[in-house]
């Protein structure tokens, strides 16, 4: 299984890299952001000023500075606006940016937090869908998604339940069919 779902605080997390639920300046801000800057140190917010900011959906990597992860991959999630704005399409691209700037820096271990799911206020159950679906698209990353609380943990250990069933239920329609396709022959 390439995703691990757990509790706790990201900042104190030990992987090679640990994602921050930023916004577009970079330069920092409350919930996720502000408790990375805070642990990270002043050498994190000296580097995010070299960036100049970061579009919404996409990722940009900084060194980690005072926390244990060597790498901070940072990424503006969508700000939900009621479901019409393509919200969805720029979370899973949060998600799926996150990995591959990972990947170019042969990064295997990251972390997420529960992107959009606070302050920009994105319903909980559908972003670990979306985020769940785009991380299994990815088998060759060791990923765990840190939730700061039981019920985001809720969330997101149903949103890789209802993932792994809708990969079996797939498996089993290929088998059958491959099955009847023999039985034809
Ligand atoms: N470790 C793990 N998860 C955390 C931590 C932590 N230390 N602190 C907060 N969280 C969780 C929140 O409980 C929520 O589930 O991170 C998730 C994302 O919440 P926010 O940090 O509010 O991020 P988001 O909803 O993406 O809003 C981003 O908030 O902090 C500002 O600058 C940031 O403007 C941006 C906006």
């Amino acid at each position: 299984m390439n995703l691990s779902i757990v509790q706790g605080d990201i900042t104190q997390f030990h992987a090679d890299a640990i994602v921050n639920a930023a916004n577009t300046s970079l330069l920092g801000g409350a919930g996720v952001d502000g408790a990375i800057h805070r642990v990270a140190g002043p050498g994190l917010m000296a580097e995010c000023k070299t960036l100049n900011g970061c579009p919404t959906g996409e990722a940009r990597i900084t060194k980690g500075y005072n926390l244990k992860a060597a790498y901070v991959i940072h990424t503006p999630g969508p700000r939900y606006a009621g479901g019409n704005r393509g919200e969805a399409q720029l979370l899973e691209s949060c998600y799926r940016n996150c990995l591959l700037l990972a990947m170019e820096h042969g990064i295997r271990e990251i972390a997420f937090p529960s992107i959009s799911t606070g302050i920009y206020r994105f319903p909980l159950r559908e972003a670990a869908e979306i985020a769940v679906r785009t991380i299994m698209q990815y088998p060759q990353m060791d990923v765990t998604m840190v939730c700061f609380d039981p019920v985001t943990r809720e969330a997101y250990e149903a949103a890789l339940e209802n993932c792994l069933r809708e990969a079996e239920r797939r498996k089993n329609m290929e088998n059958l069919q491959d099955t009847e396709k023999l039985q034809e022959e």
